[in-house]
């Protein structure tokens, strides 16, 4: 159990629609290790998405049982909820989700800045996280100043710079060309290896796949056959 990360066990979630339910996931069990890439493929509207939602906090677990490492998420008050949100899951999306009046350097700043850090922490991570990702020299520019792959790695410093146990990406790579998100991919892949921090990303594309130590191929909100 230690050196698991997650584990699931008979999830199911459906979204309300008015009168109507849409069931997501359906009956849904895996684990994923601590320090692993991990991918979740699947036709579109197969549940990844709010699969990765309930993993992250975002969605609450309706039924069955999500472990973060020793902890069941579904007995877990707000606050404590909300601190896993803040200091151990980073999160990165497709769309980036920068701040385009701040720069690079800015951007990472911000989102530490209620972390409860002294300044020069703050300034030790801001600097440690930028030049992981190799973007140190480009600190001082604005988003839209900075490529779609520049883009994406400011947005993986910003959720390293927390420190998390865990990064899950809902398809991060989807809006970069092949060799930029190859290029990311690289990234993320030696951040498991020398950060030991996990990875947790959804993909259509093959070539993330390539990265992941295990693929869970999602069919109509459960493990299709074959999948782990
Ligand atoms: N906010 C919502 N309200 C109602 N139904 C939703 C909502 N979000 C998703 N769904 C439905 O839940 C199911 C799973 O959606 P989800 O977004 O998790 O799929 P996905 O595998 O991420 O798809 P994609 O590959 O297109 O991103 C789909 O039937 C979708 O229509
Ligand atoms: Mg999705």
């Amino acid at each position: 159990m230690s050196h698991l990360l997650y584990r699931v066990r008979n999830l199911c979630f459906s979204y309300s629609l008015g009168k109507q339910k849409v069931q997501a996931i359906r009956g849904l069990s895996l684990e994923i290790s601590k320090s692993s890439l991990v991918t979740f493929s699947g036709p579109s509207g197969s549940g990844k998405s709010t699969l990765l939602n309930i993993l992250g906090l975002i969605e609450p677990v309706q039924e069955g049982e999500v472990f973060f490492q020793k902890e069941n998420i579904g007995q877990m008050g707000e606050k404590r909820k909300n601190q896993i949100r803040k200091f151990e899951i980073g999160f990165i999306f497709q769309q980036f989700h920068l701040i385009p009046v701040l720069s690079a350097e800015e951007n990472v700043r911000y989102f530490l800045s209620c972390a409860g850090l002294s300044k020069k922490e703050v300034s030790k991570r801001v600097q440690a996280s930028l030049s992981a990702v190799g973007l140190w020299e480009h600190r001082r520019k604005r988003p839209s100043q900075l490529s779609g792959g520049q883009k994406q790695r400011v947005a993986i410093a910003r959720a390293i710079a927390k420190r998390p146990q865990v990064i899950i990406g809902d398809e991060p790579t989807a809006s970069l060309d092949q060799k930029t998100g190859y290029a990311t991919m690289e990234i993320l892949a030696q951040l498991v290896e020398k950060q030991k921090i996990s990875v947790i990303l959804t993909t259509h594309d093959k070539m993330v796949q390539s990265f992941s130590k295990e693929n869970f191929h999602i069919q109509d909100g459960a493990l299709a056959c074959g999948s782990s």
